[in-house]
């Protein structure tokens, strides 16, 4: 598998011309949590696939990760869609450099997922620590969307075996409610199609892609939220 951090790090452009390929997911948030004039925050918003759909309508919008390279590609959207309501900050989900009861909507895609794997020593404590912020910064009433995959390459849900115990811990410690939903990536060709798995999910996912010539990829991701 690759190095995921190195790509955050070193690759942000390329990451965000991959999730580009995906649907954007303004509707399923919009059902969850009706946007327009909330003061929003997107937790590891990375090349900011969801603070771009979010930001046009939100009051405000702050986006949080860890990686500067990653805020980077944000911040360069949303000036160039001419946007003013916005900030990006480096932090890690465990220490949100945001005030009490400051926002009303938390968005977090494919990002706690980094914390929440099983196989750290820690994984329950991170997850602890995470949800503890998010309670500490919503509002009374404010609403938390948290989006995590549920395999790649896959039509219907395959969460990782490192993963599940955050699922679970998220639905039966922490009360969230859970659905999903397809993700599919759909490239522009096949060498497109094969180069951006490959980068990102590594050879065995690549190799099925050119066997199979696939130029539709599917994925399923998971989604939880949370109303105070
Ligand atoms: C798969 S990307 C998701 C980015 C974006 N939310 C999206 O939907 O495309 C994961 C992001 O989480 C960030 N990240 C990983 N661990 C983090 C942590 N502990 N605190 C803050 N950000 C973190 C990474 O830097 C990366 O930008």
């Amino acid at each position: 598998m690759p190095d995921h951090n190195a790509i955050y790090k070193n690759e942000a452009e390329r990451y965000h011309q991959l999730i580009s390929k995906q649907p954007d997911l303004r509707e399923c948030i919009d059902e969850l949590r009706p946007f327009r004039g909330l003061d929003i925050v997107d937790l590891g918003a990375g090349s900011g696939r969801l603070t771009a759909v979010l930001a046009p309508q939100a009051k405000s919008i702050i986006a949080l990760d860890a990686s500067e390279a990653m805020l980077e590609v944000t911040a360069a959207g949303l000036k160039e869609a001419g946007l003013t309501n916005w900030s990006t900050i480096a932090a890690d989900h465990r220490r949100l450099p945001l005030a009490d009861q400051s926002a009303d909507l938390i968005v977090s895609g494919w990002s706690i997922c980094y914390l929440g794997d099983s196989s750290l020593a820690d994984w329950e404590r991170n997850i602890r620590e995470v949800i503890g912020e998010i309670k500490r910064v919503l509002r009374p009433g404010g609403t938390v969307i948290i989006f995590e995959t549920m395999g790649t390459g896959y039509e219907t849900p395959h969460p990782p075996a490192f993963l599940k115990p955050y699922y679970s811990a998220l639905t039966e410690q922490y009360g969230f409610s859970h659905k999903w939903i397809r993700t599919d990536y759909r490239f522009d060709n096949a060498a497109q199609s094969e180069q951006l798995t490959r980068f990102f999910f590594g050879d065995e996912l690549a190799d099925r892609v050119v066997q199979q010539k696939l130029l539709q990829v599917p994925e399923c991701a998971g989604v939880w939220w949370l109303h105070l």
